[in-house]
């Protein structure tokens, strides 16, 4: 990997192990972005305290061992035993241009690639998806992409909450009204929130149809055909749904990656039983419970996972144990990512915990809950719309993309555009504003919704990276030039050059990191800092109109690198990059 960082961090480690002993190979060499230098390392401060000796002395000894000279120019003890470190112009040129030739951009793939499921989107069938769901379907996605990039085998996983007891209700609410009803092909999201308001309302309000829904609720588990049958009517209108917002996102899933909690209907018992047989649940009140070490109550009563209920039936968290269990026994995976909200973070640290205790998960098998903070109005409060309603998804994307053409026709185009032309470029523009906006805050911060602010053309916003990488787009075709054909060589001369290049080499650390920690955002900044890094260069170096050829020849190159890193950079978040705006 052509990454300085990286680079520098195994010589500074050769360096210690020649001076201080192999024991020292693989000691963190504490390398950090300098303001002084390029990079500063600042491992002799530990280390002198380990030895009990000057901090400055021990600096010396490294240096004194290091071999950096093809890297780094110029290599400096500083302040109390920092080791300051230079990069050479002409290493980072080189680098760069390694990235510029290479077609994975000279991110290497992963060494030991990981079957990791990552499990994002599971909205509710028939219900409304809200703006907590499409947060985690952005996110997850963003986080199955780059793990892929990386080289690891990605197992999508939409687990649609589509089993239990709401279920009684929405089927004998289906029956009343008639099967058209939702067999209709419009299944539009209102008609979806509509009906299930609706049997709420029954259920709630009518003994004799919330008798018949218990015993519809009892008939389904049971696996009755007919029930079944006007289940799968319910699941199917609500799949329609689910893929109509999903292609308008532009997002990866398809039906093949739902295994909704009824998957795991079958395996529920026998979770249980193992549970039971392993002498991890318990029977406490005639439920079935297990008792993780370190979860406990207000009064420091131990809190149980219920396994089993009284009456027999079985717990949400008794689905997500039987899924882990799959994942595990069938699924054989290595690492399980739950991008699910943040409210449901001590559930999944009891589920992990009693999954541990069964020996499903250990150091080989690790399950993570990404949480996803919650989405807020612009008034701080949970988002509504201005009616009071909760907010709908498709509406919210149709008003993004509307509040997009408006900021759209402001900036200045390259040429006319034809209508087709520029409402797909619209289009691409409202709802990339939308996904980028999600992911460039941590994922699990909370964030304000705000269309003023995500849709604007500067600042951290997914429209700014877009015109971004148009405008280098626009640079190679008012030149009359085709970009693959900008191939260098690489030299530098003015610092706004050297930094972008050096900005440049950092792309595959940002995706590993990215990747092993789950949070895009930390993409989404560097693609940011790097269109800055651009912008600086663009201000400062002419490059049609360079003073010659072979500056000319230089800075295509960078233009070309740059732009191939934002594209491929937002194409792993999934945000579309329009070849003009
Ligand atoms: N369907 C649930 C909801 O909408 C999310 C499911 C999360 N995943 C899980 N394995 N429990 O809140």
């Amino acid at each position: 990997m052509p990454d300085p960082q990286l680079v520098l961090a195994a010589r500074v480690q050769a360096a210690l192990s020649a001076a201080f002993g192999p024991s020292y190979a693989d000691a963190d060499p504490v390398i950090r972005p300098s303001q002084f230098a390029d990079l500063q390392a600042n491992v002799a401060l530990p280390l002198a305290k380990k030895l009990g000796r000057k901090p400055r002395e021990v600096a010396a000894e490294i240096v004194a061992a290091l071999d950096v000279a093809d890297v780094a120019a110029n290599v400096e003890v500083s302040g109390p035993g920092f080791i300051n470190l230079t990069l050479r112009d002409d290493w980072i040129a080189e680098q760069a241009q390694r990235v510029l030739a290479d077609d994975r951009l000279a991110v290497p793939a992963a060494e030991a690639p990981q079957r990791v499921v990552v499990e994002y989107s599971s909205p509710n069938v028939a219900k409304e998806m809200h703006v907590g769901h499409l947060r985690t379907t952005i996110v997850g996605d963003a986080i199955a992409r780059i793990l892929e990039f990386l080289g690891h085998e990605v197992i999508r996983d939409n687990h649609v909450g589509d089993w239990g007891t709401p279920f009684g209700m929405l089927i004998e609410h289906l029956l009343d009204l008639g099967e058209d009803a939702a067999a209709r092909d419009d299944s539009s999201v209102s008609d979806l929130t509509a009906f299930y308001q609706a049997a709420r309302a029954k259920f709630d309000g009518d003994e004799a149809f919330a008798d018949r829904s218990r015993q519809r609720v009892v008939a389904l588990q049971a696996g009755d055909p007919e029930t079944l049958r006007l289940w799968q009517l319910l699941v199917d209108a609500s799949k329609r749904y689910f893929n109509s917002v999903y292609r308008r996102l532009g997002v990866t899933l398809t039906d093949d990656d739902i295994k909704g909690e009824s998957f795991y209907n079958d395996l529920l018992a026998p979770t249980a039983q193992e549970l039971e047989d392993k002498g991890i649940a318990v029977i406490s009140d005639g439920a079935l419970c297990a008792f993780p070490p370190g979860f406990t109550g207000r009064e420091g009563e131990p809190l149980p996972v219920i396994i089993r209920k009284r009456d027999g039936g079985y717990n949400y968290s008794t689905s997500d144990l039987a899924t882990v269990r799959y994942r595990v026994d069938t699924e054989h995976v290595d690492r399980m990512v739950y991008v699910v909200g943040a409210p449901q973070s001590l559930h999944f640290q009891m589920v992990f915990a009693v999954a541990r205790m069964a020996g499903w998960l250990n150091d080989a098998v690790v399950a993570e809950h990404a949480e996803i903070g919650n989405v807020l109005g612009t008034d701080g409060k949970i988002l509504r719309t201005r009616a009071g309603g909760t907010v709908k998804l498709i509406e919210l994307l149709d008003e993004a993309v509307e509040r997009a053409g408006v900021e759209f026709d402001k900036i200045q185009h390259e040429a006319e555009l034809d209508e087709e032309t520029r409402s797909a470029i619209v289009e691409a523009v409202g709802i990339g504003a939308v996904k980028y906006a999600d992911l460039s805050v941590a994922r699990d911060s909370e964030y304000i919704f705000d269309f003023d602010r995500m849709i604007a053309f500067r600042g951290n916003t997914g429209p700014y990276l877009q015109y971004a990488a148009a405008r280098i787009r626009s640079i190679f075709r008012k030149g009359g030039l085709d970009p693959e054909q900008a191939t260098g060589p690489i030299a530098l001369g003015h610092p706004a050059e050297r930094a972008l290049a050096l900005h440049l080499l950092g792309f595959g650390a940002v995706l590993e990191q990215a990747g092993a920690t789950a949070e895009p955002h930390r993409l989404a900044s560097y693609i940011f800092d790097l269109a800055s890094a651009y912008t600086t260069f663009y201000e400062n170096c002419p490059v049609l109109k360079a003073p010659d050829e072979e500056t000319r020849a230089s800075r295509l190159a960078l233009c070309r690198a740059t732009l191939r890193t934002l594209v491929t950079g937002l194409e792993l978040l999934g945000v579309p990059t329009p070849e003009r705006m």
